[in-house]
């Protein structure tokens, strides 16, 4: 985490990873978009016979020191650095990203039991682009991102770079260039 740089914007699309940093007093609470969408979502999984639970969604800075020092504390700097956000770099702080689970009757038990299982996860990872929603970190991409794979972090982005996103099978790290020049062309016009 060293040469951290303040989050970019690149056509209203705010990048924040390992480099770009949130600062500790943004705090915006869960977009509205984000939320409402993330609902539909659920919804209409729902009517495939699919129940989505939400997990985590808008993270405070603080909030999300204290679970990545727990992380540390339970697993080690090691298993954790590539798992959890350190504060400050986390999609979460921007309201804008929702982990998602499937219900179970273990979740129903105990909260720490939700996970999202494969069936629920495929059909997550191909409609959630129509929904505006990315798979942050596919399983492939952790050199781009710095992540693991995350079947359940979804981010908000709208439907259209969601689907570009979707569609080419590039991260948001991956696809800076072609936002920029998207933007670029828009200035000429
Ligand atoms: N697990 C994701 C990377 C986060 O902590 O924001
Ligand atoms: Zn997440």
């Amino acid at each position: 985490l060293e040469n951290t740089k303040l989050f970019k914007i690149e056509k209203g699309v705010i990048l924040v990873n390992k480099v770009y940093t949130v600062p500790s007093d943004y705090n915006p609470g869960m977009n509205y978009y984000a939320d409402t969408t993330s609902q539909k979502m659920k919804q209409d999984a729902a009517k495939e016979n699919l129940i989505i639970k939400k997990g985590s969604s808008f993270r405070t800075y603080d909030y999300q020191k204290k679970l990545h020092q727990r992380y540390i504390r339970q697993h080690g700097e090691k298993d954790t650095v590539n798992s959890s956000a350190k504060e400050g770099h986390s999609e979460h702080q921007l309201g804008l990203a929702v982990d998602l689970t499937s219900y179970s009757e273990a979740c129903k038990a105990s909260f720490a039991a939700c996970k999202l299982d494969d069936k629920t996860a495929d059909w997550l990872a191909k409609h959630a682009h129509e929904y505006g929603f990315i798979l942050r970190y596919p399983k492939g991409k952790e050199a781009t991102t710095g992540f693991q794979y995350e079947p359940w972090h979804f981010r908000y982005v709208g439907i259209e770079l969601a689907t570009a996103l979707h569609q080419s099978g590039l991260t948001l790290e991956e696809a800076q260039d072609y936002i920029k020049k998207a933007l670029n062309l828009g200035d000429k016009s």
